[in-house]
């Protein structure tokens, strides 16, 4: 029912993209995304996320993809950013999961595919294991549309068989394209939206930058994403970027090294993460976790596996702070905490205090210790930088809001 809702609303919005005028730094495209919630259970987001990490970590232990497979979901398909995405001509519309941490574009697991005149086979047939999550079948080349432009030839998967994407359509991959090695069984590696955008030469920078706001609602058109630039209405101040790490495994993916501290408490020192739109929390290691919770004097909830604080240690929470490049992002006390009017979208009881910062599932010095997930994006603008092989991040209107 609300995912419906979110379908109008941004299928209307992203016909009205090319009339709506908007402060660019560039010539750039920009498409409107919609958060979506499957709260047609309870929903065990730490399990979830924590999935996806053991999965995204396993690249580095040289896992064969069949052993990475297991029982590991690739994406949080229960709380998303959706993005509208044209394929075909005339176009069907697909509701794709907007993710940083792979990079295959694919449709088909809910909206069937619909061949056109556009529509090619290339030979090759597409797998890939996402654990609970995967998909398989036929890969084609076909128009794609963003926004207002046409993408010819995109590498596409359709699915003949998917799990794990109930309630989508499938994902835009907008992850680094090493990461389409081994899924498709006749190309080396198949070229990513963006880095068709750019050889196509509708963007002269391989960039996407990222909006994502805090919400009260389950499903709502609240994030942007802008291609080959920067919507400077969507941050404030300046940009700061930062080299993208070298450590592996958070290397294969939008990998940064960062420190954290509470207040003045260290709770992580220097180290290797990513940043990912795939994840809902924001993980870190689970040493790096228990001293938080003690810093915080957080109880672990058994229901949904989130740390919980009473309304007087919420009142005396500080600042959780990012160090990245030497620049300061701050979560605030409300930014640390989950939109309360959610709790039971979550499982939770609709009176506790929910913190969004999980634990990663396993200890720090593994070379992916934290993943600053959709709850870190909603209070920061990041720039996805390819060409310049680096991460940018802003504050924005929501750094500081106090909504949750
Ligand atoms: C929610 O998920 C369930 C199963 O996981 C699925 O059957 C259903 O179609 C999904 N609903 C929506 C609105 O996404
Ligand atoms: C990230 O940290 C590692 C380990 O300390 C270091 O070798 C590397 O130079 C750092 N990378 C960047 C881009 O700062």
């Amino acid at each position: 029912m609300f995912l419906s809702q979110s379908f109008v609303a941004l299928v209307a919005l992203a016909l009205a993209v090319s009339a709506t005028p908007a402060v660019r730094d560039t010539p750039t495209i920009t498409l409107p995304i919609a958060k979506h919630f499957n709260t047609t259970g309870t929903l065990n987001l730490l399990a979830r996320d924590q999935a996806r990490a053991k999965w995204l970590k396993s690249r580095a232990s040289g896992e064969s993809l069949a052993e990475r497979a297991g029982s590991l979901p690739v994406t949080n398909a229960e709380v998303s950013y959706l993005a509208a995405v044209g394929v075909g001509s005339p176009a069907t519309t697909y509701n794709l999961i907007v993710d940083t941490g792979s990079s295959n574009t694919w449709v088909g697991a809910g909206t069937e595919y619909v061949s056109t005149s556009t529509s090619k086979k290339t030979g090759g047939s597409v797998s890939v294991s996402y654990g609970s999550g995967s998909f398989s079948g036929t890969e084609f080349t076909d128009q794609v549309t963003l926004g207002s432009l046409v993408i010819k030839s995109q590498s596409i998967g359709v699915a003949s068989k998917s799990s794990g994407f109930e309630g989508v359509d499938g994902i835009l991959g907008i992850g680094p394209v090493d990461l389409t090695e081994q899924t498709v069984s006749n190309a080396n590696t198949v070229p990513t939206v963006t880095d068709n955008l750019l050889s196509q030469g509708f963007i002269s920078t391989e960039v996407v930058a990222v909006s994502f706001e805090p919400t009260t609602q389950e499903s709502v058109t609240n994030g942007e994403l802008t291609f080959g630039g920067t919507d400077s209405s969507k941050f404030t101040g300046s940009i700061n970027y930062v080299s993208l790490t070298n450590t592996s495994p958070a290397s294969e993916y939008w990998g940064i090294n960062e420190s954290i501290t509470y207040g003045s408490t260290s709770i992580l020192s220097s180290t290797a993460g990513i940043v990912d739109t795939g994840t809902t929390l924001t993980l870190i290691a689970s040493n790096a976790l228990q001293k938080y919770q003690k810093a915080t004097g957080a109880t672990l909830d058994s229901t949904t596996g989130l740390l919980r604080v009473s309304s007087s240690q919420f009142n005396s929470l500080q600042n959780l702070n990012f160090d990245i490049g030497g620049v300061t992002y701050t979560l605030t006390p409300n930014a640390q905490i989950w939109p309360r009017s959610l709790n039971s979208a979550i499982g939770g009881s609709s009176g506790d205090i929910y913190l969004i910062v999980g634990d990663l599932g396993s200890d720090s010095g593994e070379g992916l210790d934290f993943i600053n997930g959709q709850t870190f994006l909603e209070r920061f603008y990041a720039v996805f930088d390819t060409t310049n092989k680096r991460l940018g991040l802003a504050t924005t209107q929501f750094t500081t809001a106090t909504t949750n």
